[in-house]
């Protein structure tokens, strides 16, 4: 496994993982696209434009470090995206990018400086993955969503089966929060071979 991303997966706690972001930000874009084969970015966007379709949005990447998933939604003509995440090094990263009308620095386990109802859509492309964000966020998520909105999301296979992902959606679906409109296992980091769950919810 690629060393910095054995590390991002097994931090003590968020101050160890800022650092490491902190540390990876200028390499990131090589180390994941070109070395695993992350798509993270692509079957997240790819999934979302199928439903999607006006692409004045506003779509918030929710986790957006470099940009990775910005890029891909502007390749599709989407371009009114707000990011957030908590390290500013990522932050600074997407910036280069010049895709998002605005970035944030934002901790996604804490309450988010977003009125209710504020997105169409939610990305959130790796961010669900060992010590970074766990199922509660979705929460959150939902509560800044739009009603009718998307949330589209992957959650690393082995990070799955060790939360309660299955537990909080189901509560979520239960509570008439949110319906699935599609949820599969597919391909995540290609050449280390690691697959996760990507889903797609509508918020009521
Ligand atoms: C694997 S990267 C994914 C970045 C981007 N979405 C992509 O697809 O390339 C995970 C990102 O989550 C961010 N992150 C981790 N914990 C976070 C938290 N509690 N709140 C906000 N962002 C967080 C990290 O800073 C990092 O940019």
């Amino acid at each position: 496994m690629h060393p910095h991303v054995f590390n991002a997966l097994h931090t003590s706690d968020q101050k160890e993982l800022e650092e490491l972001y902190r540390v990876w930000a200028t390499n990131y874009d090589h180390d994941v696209v070109d070395v695993i084969g992350y798509v993270g970015h692509s079957i997240t966007t790819n999934l979302l434009v199928k439903y999607l379709h006006n692409t004045k949005a506003k779509i918030l990447d929710a986790g957006c470090g470099t940009g990775l998933a910005g890029e891909s939604l502007n390749k599709f003509f989407y371009n009114n995206i707000v990011g957030i995440d908590f390290s500013q090094p990522m932050l600074d990263q997407a910036s280069k990018k010049n895709i998002y009308k605005s970035l944030f620095q934002a901790d996604l386990t804490k309450t988010l400086e977003f009125e209710d109802n504020s997105f169409d859509a939610i990305v959130c492309a790796g961010t669900f993955t060992c010590g970074h964000v766990g199922p509660r966020a979705l929460f959150e998520l939902i509560r800044v969503s739009k009603a009718g909105g998307y949330i589209v999301f992957t959650v690393r296979e082995q990070e799955w089966d060790l939360l309660p992902y299955d537990k909080t959606i189901v509560e979520l679906e239960e509570k008439h929060l949110w319906h699935c409109l599609e949820r599969f296992s597919t391909e995540y980091n290609v050449a280390e071979e690691v697959n996760c769950e990507l889903c797609i919810y509508q918020v009521h």
